[in-house]
């Protein structure tokens, strides 16, 4: 067991975990997707069903996933396999997991490349129009290369070494940023409006939907449901409790949510840019705020620059699900498994980059999808986000939670939260498991159900 723990690693430290798995949750979900989501169901009634769903429903699921991820010590397919064995169906869930990582990680890195590329936007391709940025092939495809490098930099590193260590490195440096940010943003002449849409709410806004978007983006946001906090926890030492820890990380990314929207909605207000832009809100509204303003040039580099650290911390995760996969169940080494998992992922962006606008017959896709897409999506990239990052991981966490509730059992899943652990009062732990076993399941499918359905905010 000990020179198993050697070659797999293991958090150097409480605080290092937390960041890394802080780093996992805060990424393009807080900062980009949660301000246009806010930005387009009602500011402060979305924030504030957002907030709840994350609370009672996202993070005792997070937790599950870590106990499952320690219990095992082990990747999202070998959790599953040390628990029913190699032939049970359940295996395929955690192979769903190591796909659905490579598939996320693909198109991540492509819009994470944009980031990187605005960051330095005005040396490369000053006063380039957003649609001509991400329709020049060499552009996209170079942007997507560098931050995929750097992805693979850091998760070669190991854990301790690489993820946490960068963690601990990249999280407050995007907490400074941020903060500038928001100073420059809170003081523009008419902010005020700008804060009071995002923080009051409007519950003339409110729908099923909406509920149903809040709840899909409570899991995107902690990064559940395939497997990235299975694995982050199989590096959690038994001697620590998983729900400070956890609630650490929840605290965390939900206070990195709510600052995102104090850098965004006071400067869209103060230059009378609608909030309501939908996904293009951060690339296309604001530069355009950020022209407007007093300092906008630097603003602009420091926003851009923040965006690509919290997608890298988020990127490392999702490669290291399939690195754990490779490194645990193969004779591979690390440094094999990101080499060729890395080449891979490149391939894989390729069509993903190519899909803003380079190529025709994949930026459109209603010669396959018709007129309407399929769920709204009509591109390449948009096509997997839909797919994979909404529905897929609704479907994949109501598998991963009716594994652990049924077939480990909550019961057995209580053990491990209790272990290491004293925060969970027995009281709270019986909550955990009712939670578990009955409301999860039913609220997830609810979410399937909903996606599938075709919701619209
Ligand atoms: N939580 C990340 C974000 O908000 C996205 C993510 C999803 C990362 C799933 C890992 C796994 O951007």
């Amino acid at each position: 067991m000990a020179t198993e723990t050697l070659q797999r690693g293991q958090w150097g430290s409480r605080i290092g975990f937390i960041l890394a798995a802080a780093g996992s949750a805060i990424g393009l979900g807080n900062i980009w997707r949660f301000p246009y989501l806010a930005g387009e169901g009602g500011g402060g009634a979305f924030v504030l069903i957002y907030l709840v769903c994350v609370v009672g429903i996202g993070m005792p699921y997070l937790f599950a996933e870590l106990a499952l991820g320690r219990k095992s010590q082990r990747n999202p397919v070998g959790a599953i396999m040390s628990l029913v064995g190699p032939r049970s169906l359940w295996v395929i869930v955690g192979a769903f997991c190591v796909l659905a990582g490579f598939v996320i990680l693909s198109y991540y890195s492509v819009i994470a490349g944009w980031a990187v590329g605005y960051a330095v936007k005005e040396v490369i391709a000053p006063g380039m129009p957003f649609g001509e940025f991400v329709a020049s092939p060499t552009m996209v495809i170079g942007l997507l290369a560098v931050f995929l490098a750097l992805t693979l930099l850091v998760v070669v590193g190991g854990i301790e070494q690489g993820i946490e260590r960068w963690a601990k490195i990249l999280l407050p440096i995007l907490l400074v940023l941020m903060i500038l940010v928001i100073i420059r943003s809170v003081t523009l002449p008419g902010a005020g409006e700008g804060i009071a849409f995002f923080l009051i709410p409007d519950f003339s806004q409110v729908s099923l939907d909406l509920v149903i978007v809040a709840l899909g983006q409570a899991f995107f946001t902690l990064s559940l449901g395939m497997g990235a906090m299975i694995t982050y926890g199989s590096y959690l030492a038994k001697t620590e409790d998983i729900a400070i820890s956890g609630g650490y990380v929840v605290i965390f990314n939900t206070v990195v949510a709510l600052m995102a929207g104090f850098m965004i909605f006071p400067a869209l207000a103060a230059t009378g840019v609608d909030a309501a832009s939908g996904p293009a809100l951060v690339f296309l509204a604001l530069p355009e705020v950020f022209a407007q303003m007093p300092l906008g040039g630097l603003v602009s580099v420091t926003f851009f620059v923040l965006l690509s650290i919290a997608a890298l911390t988020s990127s490392i995760s999702l490669l290291e699900v399939v690195v754990s996969y490779f490194v645990d169940e193969t004779a591979w080494s690390r440094k094999k498994s990101v080499l060729i998992i890395g080449g891979f992922t490149f391939l894989m962006a390729i069509p993903s980059a190519l899909s803003q606008g380079a190529v025709a017959s994949l930026s459109d896709l209603s010669y396959l999808l018709g007129d309407d897409g399929l769920f709204g999506a009509n591109d390449f990239l948009s096509l997997l986000d839909v797919l994979v990052g909404s529905v897929g991981l609704a479907i994949g966490a109501f598998f991963l939670s009716i594994f652990i509730a049924w077939v480990w059992g909550a019961s057995e899943a209580a053990k491990e939260l209790e272990q290491g652990g004293s925060l969970l009062t027995p009281g709270l732990i019986k909550v955990w498991v009712f939670m578990m076993k009955y409301v999860l399941p039913l609220i997830i499918a609810v979410i399937i159900i909903g996606n599938l359905v075709g919701i619209d905010v």
